[in-house]
């Protein structure tokens, strides 16, 4: 049988990650969370007290790092050197530091290498982040670039996080850091052959409902 691939691509706050995790579900696939790997590896960095700002210092801790992601859709679980840290990353002050580990050429590469034999270990997977479409699984069978509004994905990563953060803050979480994450990497645009769904103005089953309709049009 043919390996199905299917590359998802998005800014913070797009919904890429629980319609992601949902179309995995139905369509029987595992799930690869990229960005859970940076968020990882960024926590370990501050965790062990390298300097996020030293590229030598960040690529040898990537490179060394026992890093472990589910692909269960039905599981976040990360470890990184045994500690599990599920929670953990999805912290602001990782949020806020990730883009230091993101836009080091030496860490992605790492980490980009762990993601193609990942990906490589599984019959059907859905993998969401930055670069799928274009860098880890270009050769996806399908590709989807899925964006929202500035309005949308401020509102929904608001939601997210419980409510209770200043414009500021959230403003800092997504549209900040999509500014510093858009120097290595292209989640703006399409390129050639992806599908761009925009679900500013659909719900979430839709989304999931748009995203199948790519895949089944993509066999
Ligand atoms: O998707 P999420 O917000 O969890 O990603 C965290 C960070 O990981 C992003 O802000 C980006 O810096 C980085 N990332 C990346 N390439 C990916 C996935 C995530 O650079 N494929």
């Amino acid at each position: 049988m043919e390996q199905l691939v299917v590359a998802i691509d998005g800014p913070s706050g797009s919904g890429k990650s629980s319609v992601s995790r949902e179309a995995a579900r139905r369509l029987g696939a595992a799930y690869l969370d990229t960005g859970a790997m940076y968020r990882a590896v960024t926590w370990h960095c501050l965790d062990a007290g390298t300097d996020l700002h030293d590229a030598a210092a960040v690529a040898a801790a990537v490179r060394a790092a026992d890093l472990f992601i589910s692909t269960d859709p039905d599981s976040e679980e990360v470890l990184i050197h045994g500690t599990d840290v599920t929670r953990t990353i999805r912290e602001p002050f990782v949020s806020e530091a990730v883009s230091a580990v993101a836009t080091n050429l030496a860490a992605r590469e790492e980490l980009v290498r762990r993601q193609r034999a990942l990906i490589a270990g599984h019959a059907r997977i859905v993998a969401e982040g930055r670069d799928i479409t274009t860098v880890v699984a270009p050769e996806a069978q399908a590709r989807i670039l899925l964006t929202a509004s500035e309005e949308a994905r401020l509102r929904r990563r608001g939601l997210q996080l419980g409510g209770g953060q200043s414009g500021e803050d959230l403003h800092r979480q997504v549209v900040a850091r999509d500014a510093k994450d858009s120097t290595v990497t292209n989640f703006t645009t399409a390129s050639d052959g992806v599908v761009t769904l925009d679900s500013s103005d659909l719900d979430f089953e839709q989304t999931v409902q748009a995203v199948l309709r790519v895949v089944a049009g993509a066999g």
